[in-house]
C-alpha cells in the first residue's frame, strides 16, 4: 500500500504557494517539487543562448539540456547540467520572458514528463505550479487553489526581492505579475485554472499559520479516508 499522497497547490505567482508547500512538504516528510523553477530554467537556458522567439530551439534546448531539482535548508536548488543556477532563475530577464516560453507546448510536455518521473508517491509529494491539479495529477489526492489580491500578492514578492538584497519596485513587480497572470491564464495549453475538485483558498488577509492549517485539515481529511498514517512534524 502507498505510504504518501499527492498534493497539488495551484495558483497565481504570489499567492503563498512557494511558502505553503515548502511548510508542507518539511511537515509530512514529502518531496517539494516547485515547477516554476523549472519553467524558469528553460527560459533562463533560452535567454543564455539568445532563443528568446525562437521555439524550435528553445525546445530543443529544453531537452539536450540536464534539469536536476533539490531541496534543503537553504531552500530550493536547481542545478543546470551541474551548474547552480538557483538566483539567476529569479533575475528581472527571466520574469519578463518565463510566462512566453511555458506557452510553448512542446516545452510542458517535457517539463511534465519530468514532474511525473521526479514525483514519488511511495514518500508522498507536494508539487506547486500552475496546472498540477488539472494537467500534471488530474487525479491528485488533495488539490490546493491559493488566490490573493494582486496587491498584497506584488507587496509580498517586493519584499522576498529586497529580503534578498535586490533593488526592485513594488510597481513594476505588480506590472509583471499582472502581465504574468494574463499571459498563464490566457494561453491554449494547460492555462492557469482552477480544477474543478480544487479547494479555493484566499491568502489574502490570513496568516501564513492559518493557511498551512487549512490545507493540513485538507490533507488529514484525505489521509484518513485512505488509512493513510501520517508523521506530522509539529515544531
Ligand atoms: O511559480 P513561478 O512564479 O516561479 O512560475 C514562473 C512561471 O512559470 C509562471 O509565470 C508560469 C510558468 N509556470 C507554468 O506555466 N506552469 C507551472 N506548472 C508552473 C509555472
Amino acid at each position: 500500500m502507498s505510504k504518501g499522497l499527492i498534493i497539488a497547490i495551484d495558483g497565481p505567482a504570489g499567492s503563498g504557494k512557494s511558502t505553503s508547500a515548502k511548510l508542507i512538504a518539511k511537515k509530512l516528510g514529502f518531496l517539494y517539487i516547485d515547477t516554476g523553477a523549472m519553467y524558469r530554467a528553460v527560459t533562463y537556458i533560452a535567454l543564455e543562448n539568445e532563443a528568446i522567439g525562437n521555439e524550435k530551439k528553445i525546445v530543443e534546448l529544453a531537452r539536450i539540456s540536464k534539469l536536476e531539482l533539490r531541496f534543503d535548508e537553504s531552500g530550493i536548488i536547481i542545478l543546470l547540467n551541474g551548474r547552480d543556477i538557483s538566483k539567476e532563475i529569479r533575475s528581472d530577464q527571466v520574469n519578463r520572458h518565463v510566462s512566453d516560453v511555458s506557452r510553448i507546448s512542446d516545452v510542458r510536455k517535457l517539463l511534465v514528463e519530468k514532474q511525473r518521473e521526479m514525483s514519488r508517491k511511495d514518500q508522498g509529494v507536494v508539487m506547486e505550479g500552475r496546472d498540477i491539479g488539472t494537467v500534471v495529477f488530474p487525479d491528485a489526492d488533495v488539490k490546493i487553489f491559493l488566490t490573493a489580491s494582486l496587491d498584497t500578492r506584488a507587496i509580498r514578492r517586493t519584499k522576498e526581492y529586497i529580503d534578498n538584497g535586490s533593488e526592485v519596485v513594488v510597481d513594476d513587480i505588480k506590472n509583471n505579475l499582472s502581465s504574468r497572470d494574463k499571459i498563464d491564464s490566457s494561453r491554449t495549453d494547460s492555462p492557469l485554472t482552477k480544477a474543478p475538485d480544487a479547494v479555493v483558498i484566499d491568502t489574502t488577509k490570513i496568516t501564513i499559520d492559518e493557511q498551512i492549517n487549512l490545507i493540513l485539515d485538507k490533507v488529514k481529511e484525505k489521509a484518513k479516508q485512505k488509512n493513510i498514517n501520517l508523521d506530522i512534524k509539529t515544531e
